[in-house]
Formats: C-alpha cells, structure tokens, sequence
C-alpha cells in the first residue's frame, strides 16, 4: 500500500466500547487524513454508529484514545469537539422547523463562528446575515436558493437533509462525519444529496457510514469494513470489497465451497 503523506487529523487508538457484557467497538485503530472522503460499510450491528459516537465524543470509550492532530481528546464533550473545529456531524444539527431555511443557515454559522446567545441571534441578527457571503454560496451549493425563505417544517424530506448537511458545512469543521445520509430517501432526493456531497470531496475530510454503497463509490478514496466491532479490511474501493474476510464476513460468501468449486476435480 502507498504511504500516505497528508496530516493524520483524526486518530483513534484501540478505542473499545461496551455494552454491558456486549463489546460495540473493539479495539479500533482508525485514521483519517487531510481531505480524505473514507466510507465505513458493515451489517447491522457491526459498530458503525457506536464508532461515531466515540469520535463525536457521544461516548468515552472504555479503552483506548483519540487523538485530534496528535492531541488528545478522548475526554471531551461534543460540544468541545465542535468547539475546536474537529468535527460535526450532519445528525448534531437540529434545525428549528418553524424558521426559514436562510435563518436556520444563518443561526447555523453563527453559532458556529461567534459567541452569540441564540436568542439574541434569532431577533437581531437574522435579518443582517441574510445575505452573508458564505451564507449566499451554501445556499448555491446545497441547491436550497428556491426553498431559502420557506419555513423547514414545509420542506420535503431530501431538502431538509441538504439543510441540515449544510448547517453541518458552515461549522467549517475539519471532519465531517455522515452517518446513513442517504436514509430514508426516494432515489430522486438521493441524486441531490450526492451532488452536493460530491462538490464538497477537497474541501474537508469527509466520514460516510452508508448502506447504500455503490451511491457513493465514485467518490470514496477509501473504504473500511467493520463487523462484530472490529474492523476487517481498510483500503481502496475495489481492493476492499475484494478481500477474503470481507466476502466471507459482509457479503457471506462461503469462500471455501467456491474454491473448492473451482479447484473442481
Ligand atoms: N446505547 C446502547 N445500549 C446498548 N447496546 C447498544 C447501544 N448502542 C448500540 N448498541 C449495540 O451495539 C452494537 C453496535 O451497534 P451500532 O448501532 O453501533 O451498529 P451499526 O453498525 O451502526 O448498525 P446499523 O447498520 O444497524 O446502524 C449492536 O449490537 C447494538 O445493539
Ligand atoms: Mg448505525
């Protein structure tokens, strides 16, 4: 394998979970580079989301630690993590459903970017920021200019999910975390969010838990397989897909009938 030679941002170090007597997350070792879109794909069950929750700072793993650029933040809260521009991920975002897109967005950056309470934001801000910057862009590149005045309650649900994928961006974070973007959604509303997604990839480093798989395997640089909480192949799209524990485990191919199969006589 190439080594690679960009900035470890995220780094996670035999983080382990448990459930009462079940083990989640097992030992992990995982990292994540500058500008690297990864996916992480496995049954139901294998860990995927318990992971999230570790990086996110959701859960303080049982063993092992996580660094961010090389420091430590094993014990940090979400809002922390957030704080410090490590991360955000999409489902962290709530949106306030009887404001317009354009003041969700808006709250969304200030939040992120000044210490503002919220109310005070809501009442004086709103009006001011609507026409910011990087306010106006993200509307572009999330596709929500014809929506950008409806309230969020009356949006469908795929606008909604670029909405909130779009709060997620403004935080500038340097990791965005994406667990099943694609849930729930009818293939119409699907091509939007891959398009949005798609001219985010060299923007920040993008995480991508996702069952719907070959919807994002053109623009996958990496792909990791967990099963039973731990993780059982890391590597490109293909070579991945291809590895021996990996057929066996997630697709459940029995390996061992097909060679013998083909060994034939
Ligand atoms: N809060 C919890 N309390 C107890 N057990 C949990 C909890 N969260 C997850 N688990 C268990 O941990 C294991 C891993 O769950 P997790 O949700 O991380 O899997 P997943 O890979 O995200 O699955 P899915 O593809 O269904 O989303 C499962 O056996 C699950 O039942
Ligand atoms: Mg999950």
């Amino acid at each position: 394998m190439s080594t690679d030679l960009r900035t470890e941002i995220i780094k996670a170090e035999g983080v382990t979970k448990r459930f009462g007597g079940l083990v989640a997350v097992d030992r992990v070792d995982y990292s994540l580079r500058e500008y690297e879109v990864a996916g992480i794909i496995g049954s139901n069950g294998a860990g995927k989301t318990t992971f999230f929750n570790l990086l996110t700072g959701y859960y303080v793993p049982d063993a092992g630690s996580i660094l961010y650029k090389g420091n430590d933040v094993t014990r940090m809260t979400p809002q922390e993590r957030v704080a410090i521009g490590m991360m955000r991920s999409f489902q962290l975002t709530s949106t306030f459903d009887n404001l317009s897109v354009v003041d969700n967005l808006v709250l969304s950056f200030f939040r992120a970017h000044r210490r503002s309470t919220l109310m005070h934001l809501v009442f004086n801000t709103c009006k001011r920021f609507r026409q910011e910057e990087k306010i106006l862009t993200i509307l572009e590149t999330f596709d929500l200019q014809d929506v950008r005045d409806r309230e969020v309650k009356h949006l469908s649900l795929g606008e909604k999910r670029r909405l909130e994928i779009a709060m997620a961006v403004l935080a500038e974070p340097e990791v965005l975390l994406l667990d099943e973007p694609l849930a729930g959604l009818a293939e119409s509303e699907i091509k939007g969010i891959l398009d949005v997604l798609r001219r985010h990839v060299g923007k920040q480093s993008i995480l991508i838990v996702e069952h719907k798989i070959s919807h994002v395997e053109d623009f996958l640089q990496r792909l990791t397989v967990m099963h039973e909480g731990r993780i059982i192949a890391d590597g490109g799209y293909e070579e991945t897909l291809r590895h021996p524990e990996v057929r066996r485990s997630y697709w459940q191919i029995d390996i061992e009938a097909e060679a013998g199969g083909s060994a034939g006589s």
